[in-house]
C-alpha cells in the first residue's frame, strides 16, 4: 500500500519550488512529497532525499525514475544532513527543507517489519534494518520501570504501569518474539472497560517502542538546527510531525532560533549578543482539512510548521 503524503499541497505552496533550486527531502518514505517537488521544480531543480530504510530509498529510487537527472538519494539518517549536503552532495546550501516525521503507510502495512499489530510478525520495528537494537529485544532487555517510563513518555498511555508490569511477568514465562503476543498481553492488561475504545488498545505502546527503537526524539532538535544552517538566505524549512512530543520539539526550537537571544529572563539587556536566524511562517500549526482526513485517515494528528531563514 502506497503513502499518502500529508499535507501535500500545503507543504508544496510554503516550500515555493522553483526551477534551478535545490530541495532537500530529509524524510523520503515513497516518495510522493518528492516527486511533486520535482514536478514543480521542473525544468531544472534539484531533489536531494535521504531515508534511514532501504526499501523506501529503493521504492523511491522507481517511482522517481523520470526524474534521475535532477535527484540524489542516500540510506541515511537525516541526523547526517549537514554532512550528506555539504561533503557528499559537496553544496554548501539549499532552498527548501522538508521532514515529514515518523514511519509511512508501507511500513506500517508491511508484516514483517513488526511495527503494526494488525499483522503477526516478528517483533522488529526498526526503520534501518542493518543497524540498532529491535523492539523484541528492548521488550527484553529493559526493566519494568524503563519498560514503564517509555510507553508512558512516548505513548502517553494512561496504563504504562499495568502494561509493563504484564510484559515483564509474561517475558518470564517465555520468549516475547512476535507483534501478536505483545498485543495480547497488552490487551489483558487494560481494565476490560477500556480495552474496546476507538483506537486498538494497543496503538500507543507499540507507538511508544516505535519511537525509542528508533530513538525518533533524541535526534529531531539537533537535525532541524542543522537543516536550518544549511538554508539560503530566504530558503524554508517544513516539518510535519505526528506525535505532540515531536511538535513540542519543533516549536520550541523554531521560537529559539526566531529569538536569539538565550540571557536569562532576569537580565534587563542582552549581553549573550546572539541573533535570531529565521522567521516562523505558522504561528499556530498548520492541520489537515476535514476533507484530507476523511480520504486519509492517517493524516489526522498531522501538524505542519514552517520557518524560513531570514540570514
Ligand atoms: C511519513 S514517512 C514520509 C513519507 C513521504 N513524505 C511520502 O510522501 O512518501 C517518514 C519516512 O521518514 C523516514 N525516517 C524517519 N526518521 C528518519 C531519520 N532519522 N532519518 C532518515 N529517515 C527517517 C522513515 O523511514 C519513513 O520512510
Amino acid at each position: 500500500m502506497v503513502h499518502i503524503p500529508v499535507l501535500l499541497n500545503e507543504v508544496i505552496d510554503f516550500l515555493q519550488c522553483e526551477s534551478d533550486k535545490v530541495y532537500v527531502d530529509a524524510t523520503l518514505g515513497d516518495g510522493g512529497h518528492a516527486e511533486y517537488i520535482l514536478k514543480k521544480s521542473s525544468p531544472a531543480g534539484i531533489l536531494i532525499g535521504i531515508d534511514r530504510d532501504e526499501d523506501s530509498v529503493r521504492f523511491a529510487s522507481n517511482r522517481l525514475s523520470l526524474y534521475k537527472k535532477r535527484i540524489f538519494l542516500f540510506h541515511e539518517n537525516f541526523r547526517n544532513i549537514k554532512n550528506i549536503i555539504n561533503n557528499r552532495v559537496r553544496i554548501p546550501k539549499v532552498d527548501g527543507i522538508l521532514f515529514d516525521l515518523g514511519v509511512s503507510t508501507r511500513q506500517l502495512m508491511t508484516a514483517e517489519r513488526g511495527f503494526s499489530f494488525s499483522h503477526d510478525a516478528p517483533l522488529d520495528m526498526r526503520m534501518d534494518r542493518s543497524s540498532g537494537v529491535n523492539a523484541a529485544e528492548i521488550i527484553h532487555d529493559t526493566s519494568e520501570k524503563e519498560l514503564r517510563d517509555i510507553i508512558f513518555r512516548y505513548g502517553e498511555e494512561r496504563w504504562a504501569k499495568e502494561i509493563s508490569h504484564a510484559i515483564c511477568r509474561e517475558r518470564r514465562k517465555m520468549p516475547l518474539t512476535t507483534t501478536s503476543q505483545l498485543a495480547e498481553i497488552i490487551v489483558s492488561a487494560i481494565p476490560p472497560a477500556y480495552r474496546y475504545k476507538r483506537i486498538h488498545p494497543a496503538t500507543k505502546t507499540f507507538q511508544a517502542i516505535r519511537i525509542f527503537v528508533n530513538n525518533e526524539l533524541g535526534i529531531l532538535g539537533d537535525a532541524i538546527r542543522d537543516a536550518i544552517t544549511i538554508l539560503n538566505s530566504g530558503g524554508r524549512v517544513c516539518v510535519v510531525s505526528y506525535h505532540s512530543l515531536e511538535d513540542r520539539v519543533v516549536k520550541n526550537l523554531f521560537k529559539e532560533m526566531e529569538r536569539g537571544c538565550i540571557c536569562p529572563p532576569h537580565i534587563p539587556r542582552c549581553i549573550c549578543g546572539r541573533e535570531g536566524i529565521i522567521n516562523i511562517l505558522t504561528k499556530k500549526p498548520v492541520i489537515p482539512s476535514e476533507g484530507e482526513v476523511t480520504i486519509n485517515p492517517r493524516s489526522r494528528s498531522a501538524k505542519l510548521r514552517v520557518a524560513e531563514k531570514t540570514i
